[in-house]
């Protein structure tokens, strides 16, 4: 039987962080023998908000070389740039004249960008199409995100069937992946870790990065010999993902008052800089041959856009263009 299809992309808006990671690069890495994967980098989405021409290809570039530190393997997966699937604009556009205003407005994260600035672009009331666009094209099965995806994949499945609805069996009707346990990681202020709150762990971040932004994550006041509830502190919530063989030993002084949270970040901000000390040396040594990186990306661009061209060219028949 042929594999299944996964598909996934993180934005080049930035250095990817610790929630990038656990919501959705890790599942990359765990499922790259078992589905036929690909995974890019939507340089169309960045757009909506990266308008600067050093930023994006540096961030594009970064995070490339990220990917494949985290142990993303080019002879098994295809790594490539959205923007090098030109045939995705096409379809969004397709995609545009099926869907109705008022049903994108119903999306979470057009109603937030929304609800901070109202002079936001057409772009971002647009973004759910092109993500439906890069799903679709490649007839993707499943989509490992973070939950805060969720509904965009919903938008996608919609999308499949409205068309195959009014064109004809068309499109596959994918599924989002999503890891419960790491749906949201948390901040250091305890919202939704994010590069737009400048709340984040860098994934590739230095060690007195890590200690210094460990320092900040906010807590409650309790003195070391107060209980504390692991369940709402958000220096736990770290540990759960960083310092698994010493949970129960942490869980109980928790609960007794045994800990302060200043011993409670020092562990964790050791337990991070150990994780991230092999990543990081991997990162540095791929970021040495930035010509090969580019050629991964190339090649995984030719891969990505013939199977979006074949599929381009059935959905043009079926609307009779
Ligand atoms: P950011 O919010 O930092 O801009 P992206 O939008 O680039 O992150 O997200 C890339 C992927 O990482 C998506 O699948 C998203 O759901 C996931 N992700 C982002 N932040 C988190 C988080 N805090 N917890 C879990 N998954 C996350
Ligand atoms: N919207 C996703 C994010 O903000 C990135 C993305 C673009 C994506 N196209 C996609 C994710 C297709 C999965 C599948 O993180």
């Amino acid at each position: 039987m042929p594999k299944k299809i996964l598909l996934s992309g993180i934005k080049p808006t930035g250095r990817p962080h610790i929630g990038n990671f656990f919501g959705a690069m890790k599942q990359f890495v765990d499922f790259q023998d078992e589905y036929e994967s690909y995974i890019f980098i939507p340089d169309y989405h960045a757009l909506t908000s990266v308008q600067d021409r050093e930023k994006m290809a540096s961030y594009t570039l970064d995070l490339a070389i990220g990917l494949l530190a985290i142990g993303l393997d080019p002879a098994k997966i295809t790594l490539f740039k959205q923007s090098d699937v030109p045939e995705v604009t096409e379809l969004t556009w397709i995609f545009n004249c099926l869907t109705t205003m008022p049903y994108l407005m119903r999306a979470h994260a057009f109603k937030d960008a929304e609800a901070k600035n109202k002079e936001i672009n057409v772009g971002v009331f647009d973004y759910p199409m092109l993500m439906a666009a890069d799903i679709l094209i490649q007839d993707a099965d499943i989509v490992p995100v973070g939950q805060d995806q969720k509904q965009h994949v919903e938008i996608a499945r919609d999308t499949a069937e409205k068309f195959n609805r009014t064109f004809g069996e068309t499109f596959k009707l994918p599924s989002s992946f999503i890891q419960p346990e790491v749906s949201v990681v948390p901040g250091i202020d305890g919202r939704k870790m994010s590069k737009s709150y400048n709340n984040h762990i860098p994934l590739f971040a230095g060690d007195d990065e890590v200690k210094s932004l460990v320092a900040k994550i906010v807590t409650d006041s309790k003195t070391p010999d107060e209980p504390k509830d692991p369940a709402t502190d958000n220096v736990f919530a770290l540990h759960r993902l960083f310092s698994e063989d010493q949970i129960e030993d942490l869980t109980s002084r928790y609960q007794a008052g045994t800990i302060g949270y200043k011993e409670s970040k020092d562990i964790l901000a050791a337990n991070i800089i150990k994780f991230i000390t092999p990543l990081r040396t991997k990162r540095e040594a791929i970021a040495g041959d930035t010509a090969h990186v580019q050629a991964i990306l190339t090649e995984g661009g030719k891969r990505a856009r013939e199977h979006a061209s074949c599929k381009m060219a059935d959905v043009r028949q079926k609307l009779g263009l």
